[in-house]
């Protein structure tokens, strides 16, 4: 069979890139430490009420002005709603979801989380300034999914 010489050269090329591609997208997705979550952050969806944190949903002090806010995400609600927050305070996210992927995203801030069932996802935030925060699901989670929202309040 013959292959024309430029035809050659482009499936080289082709090969060549493959390779360039696959490597940039293993070495992207695992080099940099972006593993998926450890065992540490596992929970059993069936027994996320009964399993601490979740057993105990609310905002937790601890250590000054430090705070945990722990939450679950449910269709087609956030539990705790509407958390109140003192200006100031670093507050670390803990949210799992007992049913399906659902997504939590603090607008106007860099929170912004994937909420998958099994996991305990987590993300810290100081909130410097006063005001009403939106809490959304961004993640379509079934017919409620729009109605999927709650607020917090920061405080002086
Ligand atoms: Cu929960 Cu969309």
């Amino acid at each position: 069979m013959h292959i024309h010489k430029l035809e050659k050269y482009w499936l080289v090329f082709g090969i060549i890139l493959l390779g360039v591609f696959l490597t940039v997208l293993g070495i992207s997705a695992f080099a940099a430490g972006n593993q998926p979550a450890s065992d540490a952050d596992l929970i059993d969806p069936a027994k996320v009420h009964q399993t601490a944190p979740f057993d105990k949903p609310g905002l937790h002090k601890i250590d000054d002005n430090e705070y945990e806010l722990v939450m679950v995400a449910q269709a087609f609600t956030f539990t705790p709603g509407n958390v109140e927050i003192p200006k100031g305070a670093k507050v670390t996210f803990l949210v799992t979801s007992p049913d399906v992927v659902h997504g939590f995203q603090l607008t106007g801030t860099p929170v912004n989380m994937m909420v998958v069932p099994g996991h305990i996802n987590s993300l810290t935030y100081t909130f410097d300034e006063a005001g009403e925060f939106l809490i959304l699901c961004n993640e379509y989670c079934g017919t409620g999914h729009h109605m999927m929202s709650t607020k917090i309040k920061v405080v002086d």
